[in-house]
């Protein structure tokens, strides 16, 4: 077993994968496939759900392998070790504990030794309360009109996951009755044009304003909210803020300076990270606000399920754990550094960039959770975009250029069916047909064999040869409400945890995006003394001196 101090890459169980890698090598998808027992073992169902991971480069003995490497990171003590609020991201000294944040009325999950159940359930019946307000038009706006449109202000976290909720959400049958005649919008650039698109065609009098900041210090989230405060001021005067304005935060003295009334700010607290808080007022509200909460409820208890599978079930049929442990094998082992999540659903397209930051926050690191410079990589670059839409994108270097490992996500019910009559199938049966048949083709792919026989010309047979053999794996799930969407969220949550706690980084923190945050402090600076008074710059090096000369004496950017 490793001790807490030392790499995953000392132990046995990791040499023992890197000899393996040179079997798998030998072996091709095209002949591991054919072999049923093996396929059989890699199907896992819960809850609906059914994972396919047959066509992983694995065998049998490489998940053997992998669940030792789990027991050699003590993966479950680990996971425990979340559950019970121990303080597991360390570097912030912060427990981890978004779990509860989902976790049923009469859970207890403990952190600092306080059962925290019950003022997540608080800040819920809150949310339901005012949500409801808003909704029936009990609540109105400073001119006495119902509030029927909302913006969410926030970036990252407080904003990518609430957005693909919404996103998942907009043509569920239950959720669209319930959103009839309101509108939810998201801004989070800093970009004046993510202002303007999201007060087109809104008025203040009908908008209601959530400012979702978790330290309420974010330059560009505070800049949005005053520049909407000025909005909402000019048209109902500095008193419509009250009505207009509300507020989710951990920081709530810093929300009553803002001048929002702490009645109307929505709490969470410092063990929910910013990446998992969409369980969390960041996205329980503005989504409350939207659908009502009985619709997320359901999301909530979608998560929760989830959870209770991932904490309880053991590892080989543990579905998040088993995927983070072949996201480390594909990662650290077959040494690809990319992974595509392909999910063949309009309604999930916000699902890869949410992913993007909850997998590349987390897992991007350079050192141990002791701080021991790694020798080897962790994370992956994910990226990706609803299936079809990226088969006439990116997939041309998915089959025949680079070894990407891809998730493809199907549903088996659509949200909204369509059949044409005389067409050989419905829409969404066509669209599967592509979720059916990708990962074959990236398994088996095309040889100049089969070419031959075909009579394709031989010139072209290298160009039309697809070498097969990349990994994919399917996970199905059987409709897309608001329950599904809050599985799908859970299982990539964990996963991405699975991941760091092999790795054995601390995958809670990201001082990574704290550096470039104070070089724009000095940037911010200059501008504003070289605008007011000429300054002339200094402190930066050739390149930028030359770039922000450039760009001052070309622009002439208002000064207040
Ligand atoms: O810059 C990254 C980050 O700190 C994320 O981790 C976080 O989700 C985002 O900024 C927004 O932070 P806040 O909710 O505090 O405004």
């Amino acid at each position: 077993m490793a001790s807490s101090t030392a790499l995953i890459s000392d132990t046995e169980a990791w040499k023992d994968l890197k000899g393996h890698v040179e079997d798998i090598k030998k072996t091709h998808l095209r002949d591991l496939m054919t072999d049923a027992n093996r396929c059989q073992s890699m199907m896992m169902e819960f809850d609906g759900l059914l994972l396919d991971y047959s066509r992983q480069r694995a065998t049998v003995e490489t998940v053997d392998k992998l669940l030792n490497l789990a027991k050699a990171a003590q993966l479950t003590e680990k996971i425990s070790r979340m559950f019970n609020g121990e303080h597991i991201n360390s570097t912030e000294n912060r427990s981890v504990l978004h779990v509860a944040l989902r976790a049923p009325k009469d859970a207890v999950i403990k952190a600092d030794g306080k059962n925290v159940v019950p003022e997540v359930w608080n800040v819920l019946d809150k949310i339901k309360e005012f949500s409801e307000k808003i909704r029936s038009g009990s609540w109105v706006g400073a001119t006495g009109k119902p509030l029927k449109d909302v913006i969410a202000i926030g970036i990252g976290g407080s904003f990518l996951g609430p957005l693909f909720v919404h996103t998942a959400l907009q043509t569920d049958p239950e959720a669209l009755e319930s959103a009839k005649g309101r509108q939810l919008r998201f801004l989070a650039n800093i970009d004046p044009v993510d202002v303007a698109r999201n007060i087109n065609g809104l008025n203040p009098e009908t908008t209601l304003v959530v400012v979702v900041s978790k330290t309420f210090t974010t330059a560009e989230t505070m800049l949005n909210a005053r520049t909407l405060r000025e909005w909402i001021t000019a048209a109902l005067g500095a008193s419509a803020v009250a009505k207009h304005m509300v507020a989710v935060s951990t920081n709530l003295t810093l929300v009553e300076k803002f001048g929002i009334d702490p009645n109307n700010a929505f709490a969470f607290w410092d063990w929910v990270g910013g990446r998992y808080s969409v369980c969390s007022a960041v996205g329980v509200l503005p989504l409350s606000l939207q659908y009502g909460f009985s619709v997320v409820e359901k999301f909530l208890k979608g998560a929760s399920s989830i959870d209770q599978h991932f904490q309880s079930t053991p590892i080989e049929k543990n579905i998040p754990v088993l995927l983070g442990l072949l996201s480390v094998w594909n990662v650290s082992f077959l040494g690809y550094p990319a992974r595509a999540i392909l999910p063949y659903s309009q309604a999930l397209e916000k699902f890869a960039p949410h992913i993007q930051q909850v997998s590349m926050e987390s897992n991007g690191k350079g050192v141990s959770i002791d701080g021991l410079p790694l020798p080897f990589e962790t994370g992956e670059i994910d990226f990706g975009e609803p299936g079809t839409n990226g088969q006439h994108s990116f997939y041309q270097l998915i089959h025949q250029g680079r070894v990407i490992p891809c998730d493809f996500i199907g549903i088996v019910k659509s949200q909204q069916p369509v059949y044409l009559k005389g067409e050989v199938v419905s829409n969404h049966d066509e669209l599967m047909s592509n979720f059916f048949a990708q990962p074959d083709a990236l398994a088996y792919g095309k040889t100049p064999e089969q070419l031959q026989k075909e009579n394709v010309s031989e010139n072209l047979i290298p160009h039309k040869t697809f070498s097969g053999n990349r990994p994919s794996l399917s996970l199905l799930l059987p409709e897309l409400t608001a329950y599904n969407v809050g599985q799908l969220l859970a299982i990539y949550e964990h996963r991405v945890a699975v991941q760091g706690f092999v790795w054995g980084i601390n995958s809670f923190d990201q001082w990574g995006v704290e550096l470039g945050k104070v070089l724009a402090t000095h940037v911010r600076k200059q501008l504003h003394s070289s605008r007011t008074q000429g300054t002339t710059l200094e402190g930066f090096n050739y390149s930028t001196t030359t770039l922000l000369k450039r760009y001052l004496e070309t622009s002439s950017e208002p000064q207040m």
